[in-house]
């Protein structure tokens, strides 16, 4: 599969805009792109502000949000957590299978996670797996401010531990005018963690506008165009 698999620091960091920009980016371009999350969490406590994750990524690419998520569950919680309370058994095999089967006739597959690379899917399988499972390179999104050093190098670190190459990293949202410790941030992670990092600015849930903002990433080099 062509694409890649947006990862994030934390729960909230931003995932879901950097991969709808980049799904709406590419579908600008005219590429067929299919996004793939394999489990969104907190149906009950939807934000009245943002789309749900599938919602919002299916949107950008014109595709049903079926399609891009096989599994919910009302609460917002971890994916695992959720699962055993509400008793249902999770095959992972089948989630893959779920994102195999949105990815067929697509020229590019974007992927979201839940939370951040080392949450559990069910006990035993995780976030990480199904990214290596999809074989997708990863990106992941952070945050520009105080932290975001520590958390991106640790999640850099756990990817490549496990055989994951890592593409690059988005800093989000990015301000028009980034003080010295976001300038600093973004030089220090590109040199101590030896990769590419890209920014994104604030962008709405409108697609065109997400459009826009995704086609300042580096979509060629990420092999992703
Ligand atoms: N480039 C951006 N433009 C606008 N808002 C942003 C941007 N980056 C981050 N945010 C803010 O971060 C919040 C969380 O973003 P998002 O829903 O993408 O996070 P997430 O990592 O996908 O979360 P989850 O773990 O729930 O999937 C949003 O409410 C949004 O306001
Ligand atoms: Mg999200």
């Amino acid at each position: 599969m062509r694409g890649a698999f947006v990862t994030g620091t934390d729960t909230g960091v931003g995932k879901t805009v950097v991969a709808a920009a980049l799904v709406a980016a590419l579908s600008a371009r005219g590429l067929r792109v299919a996004p793939v999350k394999p489990v969104v969490t907190g149906l009950d406590e939807p934000d009245p502000e943002r789309p749900l994750d599938h919602v919002l990524l299916g949107a950008a690419a014109g595709v049903p949000p079926e399609r891009v998520t096989p599994l919910t569950f009302g609460p917002a919680l971890s994916p695992h957590l959720a699962a055993e309370l509400s008793g249902a058994a999770v095959e992972p095999a089948a989630l893959v299978a779920a994102a195999r089967a949105a990815a067929e006739g697509a020229d590019v597959v974007i992927g979201e996670g839940a939370g951040g690379l080392l949450v559990p899917i069910t006990r035993g399988y995780l976030i990480r797996d199904y990214a290596l499972d999809l074989g997708l390179p990863l990106i992941v999104a952070a945050r520009p401010g105080l932290g975001t050093i520590n958390h991106t190098l640790l999640t850099i670190e756990s990817a490549r531990a496990a055989g994951l190459r890592v593409l690059g990293v988005v800093l989000t949202p990015w301000p028009a005018e980034p003080d010295a410790m976001q300038r600093s941030n973004r030089e220090t992670i590109a040199a101590l963690g030896e990769v590419e990092v890209a920014t994104l600015r604030r962008a709405g849930v409108e697609v065109a506008d997400l459009a826009g903002a995704g086609a300042a990433l580096p979509l060629e080099r990420w092999g992703l165009t």
